[in-house]
C-alpha cells in the first residue's frame, strides 16, 4: 500500500518561479522594444516629475520594466498591486512622496500594475494630476 507523501520532508522555503529568475533587472537586458527602452533609459538619467503609462500585451514585460527603470534612477519603489489600486491608497503612496526617498534613491516612483483595472475616483486622484506621457511596450 503507497505511503502518504511526509509533507515536512519538503524544503520549507518557496522555490524561486523561473519567470522571477529570469527577469531581465536593467533595461538593457530587455528583448526588442529598441524604442520604448531608450525612452525609459533616457527617462532614468533625468527623471522629472510624470506618470506613464506603460501600455502592451500581457507577459511582454511591462512591470519588470517599471521595476528595472526604478533600479536604474535609482527611485525608491512603491508597488499597488492591481487589487489594492484604490483612490485611498493612491492617495497614501502619493503622500509618501512628499518625503525625501530613502539614503540612496533620488526619487519615489509608484508603480500600479494594470493600471486599466483602476476605478475612475483612483484615477482622477491627485497622483494622476501630474504630467502624463505613454510608452507603447511590446512594439
Ligand atoms: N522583452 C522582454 N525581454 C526579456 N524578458 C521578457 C520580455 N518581456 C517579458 N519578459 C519576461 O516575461 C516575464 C513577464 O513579464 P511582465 O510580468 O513584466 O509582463 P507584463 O507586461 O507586466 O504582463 P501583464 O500585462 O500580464 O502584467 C518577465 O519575468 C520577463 O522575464
Ligand atoms: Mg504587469
Amino acid at each position: 500500500m503507497a505511503t502518504a507523501p511526509n509533507l515536512l520532508a519538503f524544503p520549507q522555503s518557496v522555490p524561486q518561479s523561473l519567470v522571477e529568475k529570469y527577469r531581465p533587472r536593467a533595461l538593457k537586458d530587455f528583448c526588442g522594444n529598441v524604442k520604448p527602452k531608450e525612452i525609459l533609459q533616457r527617462l532614468a538619467e533625468r527623471p522629472y516629475s510624470s506618470s506613464w503609462i506603460l501600455r502592451g500585451e500581457s507577459g511582454t514585460g511591462k512591470t519588470s520594466a517599471a521595476l528595472a527603470l526604478a533600479d536604474a534612477i535609482p527611485a525608491q519603489l512603491q508597488h499597488v498591486a492591481s487589487q489594492d489600486c484604490t483612490a485611498k491608497r493612491i492617495e497614501e503612496v502619493w503622500q509618501n512622496c512628499f518625503y525625501m526617498p530613502v539614503a540612496g534613491k533620488r526619487f519615489h516612483l509608484i508603480l500600479v500594475d494594470e493600471a486599466d483595472l483602476m476605478s475612475e475616483e483612483a484615477y482622477s486622484c491627485t497622483a494622476y494630476q501630474v504630467r502624463q506621457e505613454q510608452v507603447y511596450w511590446g512594439a
